[in-house]
């Protein structure tokens, strides 16, 4: 290899103090792991002896614990954008101590092209293999990786010895031409492949090639409990309903699923779900329960940008690559959440609230709408331009003390605009054609914890008029309530005048 080897000590050191890094992957799946961990050695000596030490990181989506996880406990990001998932950075963010922008992950390259962000620094980026001419094959998760290589000034590369070579084919590296020269993306199927299996950089701005030997960490899904295999299986019993009604095509449209328990539970709901034919899916992250499906020849086809799965089923993809090759492909987010390719393809997108409202509004990201969870991610690519678009959340949470189903979201990432239907273990509130009085009146009839309906029925009551007949005095009463004493149960709507 003509590319000067370092090791992750050295290549750290080469980073400078207010540097803009950007990182392969998307989720922990492709995600640097050693350079960054060595970097955030580096910040904690900076700190002792007194100087400052940020970096500005861009990714794909959420890292891992040896990025994200390691720079956060040393107080060494910056700028973070555009979703994360780590306990350590969540607290960073959260006391703005790391200057979170959260966007569409569709957005984030186009965004970084136009010159929105500013210059970038450095791409680290995590490959299976590194050709002399400057082309290297990505790992598990491609994520920004063409924009990134394209605009940083130097590129450090991690070969990571778990990737094998022969993942040659598996990416598909395809980037847009900016306006006014953009045209369509030529993606007509989830199977099409439009651009080429490896990313190209300029040899000239490879400053050194790092090796590493892991995995992506990420750990197995928690067992499945009643509820949330109850909200799998309402989620499939509603796409057969849509099928036998006519409404889906008899061959069936090509899915979404997003992040989470819930969303790997509707995955193994539809193992179950015979009616259903095999299916493709067109999504950003295939999860575990996805491989599981392939192997039942359930899912016949997916196009993702990530394979976010635990380091069991990452091995045994690794290891049957013949297999897998022909029924995956890895693509760019700007391409993998591309609303002209969603919106094309007719993709069902299946993804999950932490709390919805009963007029159809749905918080994914701030707890009792002020601490950031994770991130917007590409719940709002996949739900603005699904063919139907559904999100599923339990009923209630934190043993019954919090109710998803609220009077009026706490923050908004989706609007009633949106949202066609709405999933609970309850059962399936379908929004479409009705008005927000009658929404209100399905969501609180086929999705609240039936504990909470009277409470929302009363509240429904309260607000006397317009076309959202909220109570703006009383429309937070159950957060409120939540904070005051542990429980929203304990609302009281005669403070309202009720
Ligand atoms: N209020 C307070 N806490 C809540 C809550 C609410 N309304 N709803 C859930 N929580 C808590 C849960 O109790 C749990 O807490 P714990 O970690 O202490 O156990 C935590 O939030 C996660 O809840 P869980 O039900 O396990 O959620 P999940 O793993 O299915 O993830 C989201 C749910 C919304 C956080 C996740 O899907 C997400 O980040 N979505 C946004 C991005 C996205 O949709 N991307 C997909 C596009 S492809």
């Amino acid at each position: 290899m003509s590319f000067p080897i370092l090791t992750p000590k050295e290549a750290a050191a080469m980073i400078k103090n207010g540097d803009v890094l950007g990182l392969s992957g998307f989720t922990a799946a492709g995600s640097p792991k050693v350079i960054t961990e060595a970097l955030a050695a580096r910040a904690e000596k900076e700190h002792e002896a007194g100087r400052p030490f940020k970096v500005d990181i861009f990714t794909g989506a959420s890292t891992n614990r040896w990025a994200d996880g390691a720079l956060a406990r040393a107080n060494a990001i910056g700028r973070r954008t555009p979703y994360q998932n780590t306990p350590d950075l969540r607290l960073r963010i959260n006391s703005h101590d790391a200057h979170y922008f959260d966007l569409h992950l569709s957005e984030l390259a186009q965004k970084f092209r136009y010159g929105f962000y500013g210059e970038m620094d450095w791409a680290i980026l995590e490959v299976a293999e590194v050709f002399d001419n400057g082309e290297v094959v990505l790992g598990t998760g491609v994520g920004n990786v063409p924009t990134y290589v394209q605009h940083a000034k130097h590129v450090f590369l991690e070969l990571n010895e778990k990737l094998p070579r022969e993942m040659y084919g598996l990416h598909d590296i395809y980037m847009p031409l900016d306006p006014p020269n953009r045209r369509e993306i030529p993606v007509f199927k989830p199977s099409d492949r439009v651009g080429s299996p490896v990313v190209k950089i300029d040899p000239a701005k490879i400053a050194g090639v790092v090796y590493s030997d892991r995995y992506d960490g990420i750990k197995g899904f928690t067992e499945l409990d009643d509820s949330t295999l109850q909200i799998g299986a309402n989620v499939c019993g509603f796409l057969i309903s849509e099928m036998k009604a006519g409404r889906i095509p008899k061959t069936f449209l090509p899915l979404q699923s997003g992040v989470g328990n819930v969303a790997n539970a509707v995955l193994y709901g539809l193992a179950a779900a015979k009616e259903i034919p095999r299916f493709e899916m067109y999504t950003e992250v295939i999860q575990d329960a996805v491989i599981e499906l392939m192997k039942m020849d359930r899912c016949k086809f997916g196009s993702t940008c990530a394979l976010t799965v635990s380091d069991k089923t990452e091995s045994e993809i690794l290891h049957n690559l013949d297999f897998f090759r022909e029924r995956l492909v890895l693509r760019p987010s700007e391409i993998s959440n591309s609303p002209e390719v969603i919106r094309r393809l007719g993709v069902i997108a299946m993804n999950t609230a932490l709390e919805a409202d009963i007029f159809g509004c749905i918080n994914s990201t701030h707890v009792l709408g002020t601490r950031m969870m994770n991130g917007i991610g590409g719940s709002g690519d996949f739900t603005r331009n699904g063919y139907i678009s559904i999100f599923s959340c339990p009923s209630i949470t934190k043993g019954g003390k919090i109710s998803n189903i609220v009077p009026m979201c706490s923050h908004i990432d989706h609007t009633e605009h949106s949202v066609d239907v709405i999933i609970t273990e309850q059962g399936v509130a379908d929004l479409r054609g009705l008005d927000a009085v009658q929404r209100a009146e399905s969501i609180i009839a086929n999705c609240a914890h039936p504990s909470y309906r009277p409470l929302l029925q009363e509240y429904l009551k309260l607000g006397k008029s317009g076309n959202i007949p909220h109570s703006l005095e009383a429309s937070l009463a159950f957060h409120t309530s939540f904070k005051a004493t542990g429980d929203m149960h304990d609302v009281d709507w005669s403070r309202y005048g009720f």
